[in-house]
């Protein structure tokens, strides 16, 4: 069996919303709600879904920025709920965040090889010429020439300053990065640089990888299994090459409609997505029975009432729906 670095199993985190001078609890919101799945060694996994589905949420939880409602975490075999505080720390340098906002990610009174000496300096390297040789060498690995050490966030471009990110999180030398729409913000020509370069990174390091995004064309040439999720849960999971040539999920088929670069000529006919209109569910207060069923054209009364439960329809290959 295929090795995992990453293991979550039915992980949730749920806010309460209280409001009034007692600060009574007036309602839950379901953000991430029973999330599992697996990423082996040396492979990338692609968690995608629209905005507020939970993505970055469910980030913070894994990097222990948030704490977790209920569910568990696995790294490498052990569970994180096990870990002595050594092991933890530990865990922090194997695992590093790329956040979704490069400009604020890095701190703007903080020169760039200060943002990159910092992990460094915290995790005790105390070797000031060793710390420079890796930033410089880190930099020319992700194409960015160590003259720039000295210039602010605010004087780089926005390429460059993902270049920084992803500098600032292979520093450490992680066996698991966890990028948050690394290239959502960048303009076309170089979200396919970057794409490139974090494919190079991952074959030189044999780096593992939790690859957010919001489109589905986006990580076709990256990912080795991709995940959808919809409002807090995942509604299918298969390898990349089972999703786009055999999804099953009516969601899954609009994430796939809706990126003309996988299926071209749609921009010719215009768009039909098969969506009903309306807007992404209110985790607060989420529809009954499927959570999609408010905007799946193919819903009925059942899909109203009943919660689907995932089902693997070919080996690997997992729907939450009652039509399939
Ligand atoms: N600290 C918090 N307290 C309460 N609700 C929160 C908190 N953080 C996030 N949320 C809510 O959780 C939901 C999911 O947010 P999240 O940032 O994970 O979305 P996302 O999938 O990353 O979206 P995007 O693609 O826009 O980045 C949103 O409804 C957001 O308002
Ligand atoms: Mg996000």
């Amino acid at each position: 069996m295929e090795e995992s670095i990453l293991e979550i199993r039915n992980l949730k985190k749920h806010y309460p919303i209280r409001k009034g001078l007692f600060n009574k609890l007036v309602a839950t919101k379901y953000v991430v709600d029973g999330v599992s799945f697996k990423i082996n060694k040396g492979e990338t996994l692609a968690l995608v879904g629209e905005s507020g589905c939970g993505k970055s949420v469910l980030l913070r939880l894994l990097v222990g920025l948030e704490n977790l409602t209920e569910g568990e975490i696995i790294f490498a075999g052990k569970k994180l709920s096990e870990m002595t505080a050594l092991e933890r720390k530990l865990l922090q340098q194997k695992q590093q965040l790329i956040f979704q906002d490069s400009l604020g990610a890095l701190h703007p009174r903080f020169i760039v090889q200060e943002s990159l000496e910092e992990p460094l300096i915290i995790n005790g390297m105390k070797d000031k010429n060793k710390r420079l040789q890796i930033i410089h060498e880190t930099m020319n690995k992700v194409g960015l020439d160590p003259k720039y050490c000295t210039r602010y966030p605010h004087e780089l471009s926005g390429g460059q300053r993902q270049r920084v990110n992803i500098a600032r999180a292979l520093v450490e030398r992680p066996e698991l990065i966890l990028a948050d729409e690394p290239i959502s913000a960048l303009d076309v020509s170089l979200q396919a640089q970057v794409l490139n370069l974090l494919m190079d990174l991952q074959e030189e390091y044999n780096l593992s990888m939790l690859f957010v995004a919001h489109d589905l064309a986006v990580v076709r040439q990256i990912a080795n299994h991709i995940v959808i999720m919809y409002c807090g849960k995942i509604l299918e999971s298969a390898s990349s090459a089972e999703i786009y040539e055999n999804a099953k999920h009516p969601y899954t088929n609009v994430l796939l409609k809706s990126a003309p670069s996988i299926k071209k000529g749609i921009s010719d006919e215009g768009f039909n997505l098969d969506l009903k209109v309306g807007d992404t569910p209110d985790p607060a207060n989420p529809p009954t029975g499927c959570l999609f069923h408010t905007r799946c054209m193919e819903a009925d009364e059942y899909c109203m009432r009943e919660i689907p439960h995932n089902k693997e329809i070919a080996p690997g290959h997992f729907v939450c729906c009652h039509k399939i």
